[in-house]
């Protein structure tokens, strides 16, 4: 008899349990999002850019050359070459942000060849710093510009290859003429305005 009691105890205990956590399973499924975390939204789109810019290098501009048929050249306009890896970035970047949706991407750098790339905000100046120390991480901030609130997340632009580096060493305007493969370069800037 106590065993019958003890048993029926453990198994009303056990289908109250499992009873909680499939209702609770269940209850999960049906919940609405809430929204993507502003990290979260730049960690996409820095995957994205990455990803196109990598595939123009690549595929388009060194494929290109390789054939010596169009080269990229920083004065494309001019003179009908292809526009370099920082300029489809520019282009586009700034393509985006007329859509008014609020959000941009640029290139900044402490060693920029295009000084208009050179950090102009304490968040800038900071995080070329950090993402030079630590470069898998990006450094993210929530900051305001004018009445608005933003959010951004630099993450550290690295020379993929020699190419990278020897270009902007040679480069007239560049400050710095020891670049590396490997080497932090700059960052990829990512800004987000964030709902008031
Ligand atoms: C053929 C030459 C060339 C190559 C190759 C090249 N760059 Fe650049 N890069 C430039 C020029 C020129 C600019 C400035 C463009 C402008 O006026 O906006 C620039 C801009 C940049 C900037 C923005 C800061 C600045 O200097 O104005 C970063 C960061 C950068 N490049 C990183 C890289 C990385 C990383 C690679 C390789 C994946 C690379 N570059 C390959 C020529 C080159």
């Amino acid at each position: 008899m106590k065993g019958l009691w003890l048993g029926l105890a453990v198994g009303t205990t056990f289908t109250c349990l499992l009873g909680q956590w499939v209702f609770s399973a269940a209850s999960k499924e049906t919940d609405s999002p809430k929204g993507i975390s502003p990290e979260i939204v730049a960690e996409y789109v820095h995957s994205v850019v990455q990803a196109d810019r990598t595939f123009y290098q690549t595929e388009i501009l060194d494929r290109m050359r390789q054939k010596g048929m169009v080269f990229a050249s920083e004065h494309w306009r001019a003179d009908g070459g292809l526009p370099l890896h920082a300029q489809i970035l520019q282009e586009s970047g700034r393509l985006a942000a007329e859509q008014r949706k609020g959000m941009r991407v640029q290139l900044i750098s402490s060693w920029a060849i295009n000084k208009a790339h050179r950090p102009t905000t304490e968040f800038e100046r900071t995080g070329l710093l950090k993402i030079l120390a630590n470069p898998d991480r990006p450094y993210t901030a929530v900051t305001t510009e004018g009445k608005a609130r933003i959010f951004q997340a630099l993450y550290a632009d690295k020379a993929a290859s020699q190419y990278c580096a020897d270009c902007h060493n040679v480069h007239p305007n560049s400050p710095k003429r020891d670049f590396k493969a490997g080497d932090v370069m700059g960052g990829m800037l990512i800004t987000i305005v964030l709902p008031q």
